[in-house]
């Protein structure tokens, strides 16, 4: 039986898909490195620096860990630029409302597990930074899915053994996460087909609280 719940942001919660894309685009044209929505898929999930990293597998110069921090903050301000004049709650994915408070009138904890250090804007941008019991995100974090550390740290915040949590990911990465701490899978988006998730679903307008809880 299922106590806690806890969700990756981007593309469980909120789709940043695109504003993240545009991003990596803008920092991409600007140093003359190719950069498709492929490569982009294979950022889900993962830092901001280890995104940077496989943007840079098509580079044709080497970068000082000096230049990467400032291709990243160029990418970064530019994504948060995007955040604040076009990200509102109308980007909240399908059936989450209705996934929270289902969760909350049940007695199960919610709760975030993120790699994003944007995490709070984000959730302040589409009205939901009081929703959650805790907030586990890339600011509190040393090492990035695949590594569990940001839902062990969630599962820690709201006082549940990592057996007792449900993860929502639409990341391998992140259903990697998930297992290496003991937690239980919920796949949905892009991870849908992962082989070891214990539930999967297209998104959570497909999922019943009932369900998520008996995993
Ligand atoms: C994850 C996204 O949630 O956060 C990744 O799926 C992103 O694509 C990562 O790179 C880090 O985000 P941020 O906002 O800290 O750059
Ligand atoms: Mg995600």
């Amino acid at each position: 039986m299922v106590k806690g719940v806890i969700f990756d942001l981007d593309g469980v919660i909120v789709s940043t898909d695109e504003l993240h894309y545009l991003g990596w685009k803008h920092m991409a044209d600007s140093e003359g490195i190719y950069f498709d929505r492929e490569i982009n898929e294979r950022l889900r999930g993962v830092s901001r620096m280890a995104s940077l990293d496989i943007i840079l597998e098509k580079a044709t110069k080497t970068y000082t860990d000096e230049q990467k921090v400032a291709l990243a903050t160029l990418k970064n301000d530019y994504y948060k630029q995007l955040l604040s004049t076009r990200l509102s709650s109308k980007d909240i994915l399908p059936g989450v409302m209705n996934v929270l408070d289902g969760l909350k009138a049940a007695g199960v904890k919610i709760a975030i597990g993120s790699s994003s250090k944007n995490t709070p804007t984000i959730l302040k941008q589409i009205g939901l930074d009081k929703k959650f019991d805790a907030v586990s995100d890339g600011n509190n974090i040393t090492n990035s899915k695949p590594d569990p550390e940001v839902f062990l740290k969630a599962a820690q915040f709201i006082g549940l053994d990592p057996k007792d949590c449900l993860v929502v990911e639409d990341a391998e990465a992140g259903i990697s996460a998930a297992k290496a701490g003991g937690m239980k899978a919920l796949a949905v988006g892009s991870a849908i087909t992962d082989k070891r998730a214990d539930l999967a679903a297209a998104d959570l307008s497909m999922v019943s609280v009932q369900q998520m809880i008996n995993l």
